[in-house]
């Protein structure tokens, strides 16, 4: 098979996308809860070729059929009622196959080539297990035969727990496939309105004019989850809210955010232009991280109007676990479009809402002429949601109506909710895009290897620093917006967390 299909590099795609994909880990969380759902959608959306099958492999005792009845039982769990339809069912069901396979050892590889001889489509491999044995896959994959120099493979985060770590797994993926055949997900990168970004920063030349030190006073960057750690205590203490969520969801946003224009939407040229980003983000030195970073933990408190326990109290847990559950931090793109510009991020388990945002803290006029106590509102914002719903609304000044109001100033939004403007589109989970693209061979959405070690580099330095000082991290009620301290970090510098919901 040529090359060109393989790694196609036009955004608009390769539209003879059919694949065979191997699914390792098909019984697991996130294939239950997230792929097969995200497949099912394609497929009727009329976004998977005929011929494409998939093979699930799993360590449990399954055949086929067993295979295919959790499947199903998992996509009517999963989907809302009118998205399921007898026929899509059975077709997409239909393409299931499973084996069960012992993920370590070579012995049973076989099977994979023999289900792919002849084939004429690519094969992509989705590991949607635990980093360690991204090697031994891969390389059983190759020792068996089961790979020709098209075959893809999609890998999940965490991608290490720091930068050696993540090297060790990187290089033990790249010994057996090429950078141009790696797609690295970061989930975030799949949802539409983290897209939407690229659209709204380079479509619209009012905000290419503006986006820079000039007119930008401050950004924030908020991932807020009501959830707590949901039966996941052993992995998230060995990694805490900053490896979770910091190193790749908010550090991606930021980039994206922050990045210069690509020279075109070739996977490459975004890539580029979001790793000089990484490069530059300044590293905390001297008192920076007692003073710009708060970490947190949280303490019982109720969600919802219900008691919940502290972290320290969850099923599992080490009771002197000092792992941080909420960060907070001030840090900068230390380049000529950002020189000056704070970016504050915050991401945090047990919030009162579920949150994602990104605020756009626009400067304000030269020379202010308005009621002098209104001077704190006298400036634009834009806000871009990516979940609960997701949309963009900016926030402009206008006069408030009435004869008693003089010239007062009323800040509202020229608001675009996606749900209510494009009612009839499905806004589509973010595997459901990725999948499509990595069927399509466009890497423009997963991230690159330099892009995860840049990631790390700054992430470990902020590590070190905390084993370094050796303090706890502060305590939170659970339901709260996170300690106090990360509201003092940011009303130091005369600001606020933008504060909507
Ligand atoms: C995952 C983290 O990457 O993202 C989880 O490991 C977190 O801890 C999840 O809950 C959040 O994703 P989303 O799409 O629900 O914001």
């Amino acid at each position: 098979m040529s090359q060109s299909r393989d790694a196609s590099t036009s955004p608009l795609g390769n539209p003879n996308h059919a694949i065979d994909l191997a699914l390792f880990g098909a019984l697991g969380d996130l294939a239950l809860r997230k792929l097969f759902p995200a497949l099912y959608h394609l497929d009727r959306e009329g976004l998977m070729p005929e011929s494409t099958r998939i093979m699930g492999l799993a360590r449990q005792e399954h055949d086929a059929t067993t295979f295919r009845q959790e499947v199903e039982a998992a996509l009517h769990k999963r989907l809302k009622a009118d998205e399921q339809d007898k026929v899509s069912l059975k077709r997409f069901l239909g393409r299931l196959d499973y084996r069960q396979l012992n993920f370590t050892s070579a012995k049973g590889f076989e099977t994979i080539k023999a289900w792919r001889e002849g084939a004429p489509r690519p094969m992509v491999v989705y590991l949607s297990v635990g980093a360690k044995i991204y090697g031994d896959i891969c390389h059983n994959l190759q020792a068996s035969g089961s790979l020709d120099d098209e075959t893809r493979v999609i890998v999940e985060k965490p991608i290490g727990s720091d930068l050696v770590s993540s090297q060790q797994i990187n290089d033990a993926i790249g010994a057996v496939f090429p950078e141009s055949r790696i797609y690295r997900i970061d989930h975030y990168l799949g949802k539409e309105t983290v897209q939407n970004l690229i659209a709204l920063r380079f479509a619209n030349p009012l905000f290419g004019t503006q986006w820079n030190q000039n007119h930008i006073s401050h950004v924030e960057i908020t991932v807020a989850e009501k959830v707590g750690i949901e039966g996941r205590w052993g992995y998230f203490d060995d990694a805490g809210q900053l490896r979770d969520m910091v190193q790749n969801h908010l550090l991606q946003l930021l980039c994206l955010i922050a990045m210069d224009p690509p020279s075109n939407l070739d996977a490459d040229a975004i890539r580029d232009e979001k790793v000089k980003v990484l490069k530059a983000l300044k590293p905390f030195t001297g008192d920076a991280l007692g003073r710009d970073v708060v970490r947190g933990q949280y303490i019982a408190g109720t969600t919802d109007g219900q008691p919940v326990p502290g972290y320290l109290e969850e099923d599992d847990a080490n009771t002197q676990s000092q792992t941080e559950t909420f960060v907070a931090m001030k840090t900068e793109v230390s380049n000529w479009r950002w020189a000056g510009v704070p970016f504050y991020l915050r991401t945090g388990k047990r919030m009162p809402e579920k949150l994602s945002q990104i605020v756009i803290h626009f400067r304000q006029q030269p020379h202010y002429i308005f009621d002098p106590d209104q001077r704190g509102i006298a400036a634009n914002k834009l806000i871009i949601r990516l979940q609960p719903e997701e949309g963009i609304a900016l926030q402009v000044l206008t006069k408030d109506s009435g004869l008693h109001k003089g010239m007062r100033l009323r800040p509202g939004p020229l608001h675009l909710d996606f749900n209510s403007a494009f009612p009839k589109s499905r806004i589509p989970d973010a595997y459901e895009r990725l999948l499509l693209e990595v069927m399509k061979g466009q890497q423009y959405l997963f991230v690159r290897r330099d892009e995860v070690e840049y990631a790390w580099r700054w992430c470990d330095q902020l590590i070190e620093g905390w084993q370094n000082r050796d303090t706890p991290p502060r305590r939170y009620p659970a339901g709260s917006w996170g300690p106090v301290a990360s509201i003092a970090m940011i009303t130091q510098d005369g600001r606020s967390w933008y504060e909507d919901y």
